[in-house]
């Protein structure tokens, strides 16, 4: 049967401050998606939480941008929102960017990251949410589990991986995707993907098959709204097994808590650490940044799990590297590369300093010109 697995996210109101959800608001969006799934809009559902970001994981048959499941994702978070609102939660509907569902969540506020695919014999998935980042924090882990043969064993030695994936690549700033295929373009996909504020792997998908193997969120709510919101928080979507990576290799890759921008008001590097839905709250200078895996096996629709795929001792070691990296950048204090460059942060009294003191800047005297002269080489 072919199968769409949605999820859709949003922050709609923290506990305590920014660090993670009240219960009761998990409670309400269950309720919600319990009513859709009886109306036979889901066949199932799975409501979960990463630092303050609330995660709406369905099945359904109606495709990905179906406006039914959209509309359930969005009363699903309004109803939310109104218990935020009651309990004074900080930042109660903050992601709700608008006040009438149109259509689509796309644009609204909240991030979507969706797939179809005919349901396999056997079908691993997980899912990943991340808080206090933004989605270019998918690029490496996603490169090392599609492209790195040191990371997966299978597209070395696995008949079934062996041919390869096809990376679909956003340009989040022109709004334009491009589809690159590893091995053989492995170096071009590197030069867009190191730019990972600019350049998003959205999707992967099998190039022996065509099959979907991997979709991300890669909404930008600043640019929805036009200024800065709260950061993206991103989630993405993994198939795991047999023509795909295994579940091990598709976890593998989180095991080097690589920097990734956010943390801190959104405007600080950060090592993104793995951790189980028991930690999955953020505390230290409002982070570090975190990612949870759900693995779910999918039996005709139905999402038999979570499993909390780093609640796990495997894991201790990158926990232990992302804290001593998040001593590391601390001590930086307000210094760039901890702080982001002055147009990635997303908070900033720069302008406002800048006309305060506008009157005390005085001019220098330009730099005198010089004539550069080409060095001379020795060439064989
Ligand atoms: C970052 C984040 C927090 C807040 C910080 C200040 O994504 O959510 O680090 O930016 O706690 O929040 P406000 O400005 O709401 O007091
Ligand atoms: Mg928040
Ligand atoms: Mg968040």
């Amino acid at each position: 049967m072919r199968v769409t697995l949605s999820v859709i996210k949003a922050d709609i109101g923290g506990w305590v401050g920014h660090s993670g959800v009240h219960p009761d608001l998990l409670e309400a969006a269950r309720q919600v998606l319990e009513q859709g799934r009886q109306q036979g809009t889901l066949i199932d559902y799975h409501v979960a939480f990463c630092g303050d970001d609330v995660n709406l994981i369905m099945t359904h048959t109606q495709g990905v941008e179906s406006t039914e499941v959209h509309a359930l994702a969005w009363e699903a978070f309004q109803k939310a929102t109104a218990v935020a609102k009651q309990l004074k939660l900080y930042g109660a509907g903050q992601d709700l960017l608008v006040d009438a569902f149109s259509g689509n969540v796309r644009g609204m506020g909240p991030g979507v990251a969706e797939m179809e695919f005919e349901e396999r014999k056997s079908e691993p998935v997980i899912v990943f949410m991340a808080d206090k980042t933004s989605p270019g924090a998918w690029n490496l882990p996603l490169f090392r589990i599609f492209a790195d043969p040191f990371n997966t064993a299978g597209l070395v030695i696995a008949p079934t991986l062996h041919q390869g994936f096809r990376f679909e690549i956003h340009d989040v700033q022109e709004h334009k995707k491009i589809l690159l295929d590893a091995p053989e373009e492995m170096y071009d996909i590197l030069a867009f993907i190191g730019a990972p504020e600019r350049y998003n792997i959205k999707a992967v998908y099998s190039r022996a098959t065509g099959e979907i193997a991997a979709v991300t969120s890669t909404e930008r709510l600043s640019q929805v709204a036009g200024r800065y919101v709260g950061k993206d928080d991103p989630v993405m979507i993994v198939r795991a097994q047999s023509q795909f990576p295994s579940v091990g290799e598709v976890l593998e890759p989180f095991t080097f808590p690589h920097l990734v921008p956010g943390w801190m008001r959104g405007s600080h590097m950060g090592p993104l650490m793995p951790v189980g839905l028991n930690q999955a709250r953020t505390a230290r200078f409002d982070g570090p940044p975190r990612v949870v895996a759900l693995g779910f096996q999918i039996a005709e629709g139905r999402l038999v799990g979570p499993v909390d795929m780093f609640d796990n001792p495997a894991f201790d070691e990158a926990r232990r590297m992302a804290n001593q990296i998040a001593d590391y950048m601390r001590r930086h204090g307000p210094f760039e590369p901890h702080r982001l460059a002055l147009d990635e942060m997303e908070y900033t009294t720069l302008p406002d300093i800048l006309e305060r003191l506008a009157d005390r800047m005085e001019p220098l005297a330009a730099p005198e010109k010089v004539q550069a002269v080409a060095p001379e080489m020795d060439v064989d």
